[in-house]
């Protein structure tokens, strides 16, 4: 039987550092199943594709074929054969995904590819329904959030380290935005499993969180 942590959480909660963190010393592999997502958005834009119009969704996204691979413990997403990891990194295509990722033809798809995956790999998966939906045996499921305006300046941290423009006002209306229609859709909504630890990041750094997550999963 392979192994599992779900992380679950809002946006900029530090999920994707933590997930990686642990999974390195597990030696399990990260599953960044937002990045999926973003493939899945990524394709939408590329197809013009309204993020209102769910009917156009529901049949663009079958032509998608999304995969990942891991090189050198990272995660590589290939959207239709084509390496998308330096594409889906940006705020218009996280918008998209908040928006594409409300549909249940798109849930469907990317669902049963991760629940794939557990199936045969110890894994440390990140998302909004990993302990609630993808991955409801999961051997410990962890809740991750932090406040908006500490959420928001870390967005911000990333995207100027990489060179990127921003506003910090801004990202943080598009965090409570993003989080709004996370928390809020009908189909597989983010919200805290009945079995998932929860853990506020606002006040923690990262290895304290690592720490705390190694030493619940080994109890
Ligand atoms: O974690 P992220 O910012 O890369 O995710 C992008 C969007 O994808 C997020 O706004 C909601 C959606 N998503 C989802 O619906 N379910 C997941 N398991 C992961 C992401």
């Amino acid at each position: 039987m392979s192994k599992s942590i779900a992380i679950d959480g809002p946006a900029g909660a530090g999920k994707s550092t933590i997930a990686r963190m642990v999974a390195k010393e597990l030696g399990f592999i990260y599953v960044d199943t937002g990045a999926m997502y973003r493939a899945m958005a990524l394709y939408m834009i590329k197809n013009n594709v309204e993020p209102s119009d769910s009917e156009k969704i529901s049949k663009t996204c079958t032509d998608a074929d999304i995969t990942i691979r891991h090189e050198n413990g990272e995660q590589v997403v290939f959207l239709n054969g084509e390496n998308v990891n330096g594409l889906i990194r940006t705020e218009e295509v996280g918008q998209m995904a908040s928006a594409s990722s409300v549909n249940g033809d798109v849930r469907k798809k990317l669902v049963e590819l991760q629940q794939k995956l557990a199936a045969t790999t110890d894994v440390v998966m990140d998302g909004r329904d990993i302990g609630t939906v993808v991955l409801p045996g999961a051997d410990l499921k962890i809740y991750l959030t932090a406040s908006s305006g500490v959420r928001a300046k870390r967005r911000y941290d990333e995207l100027t380290a990489k060179g990127q423009e921003c506003d910090l006002d801004v990202i943080e209306k598009d965090i409570i935005e993003r989080d709004d229609r996370d928390m809020h859709r009908e189909i597989s909504p983010l919200r805290q499993a009945d079995d998932a630890v929860y853990l506020d990041s606002s006040d923690m750094t990262v290895e304290d969180v690592k720490e705390r997550i190694l030493q619940l999963f080994s109890r």
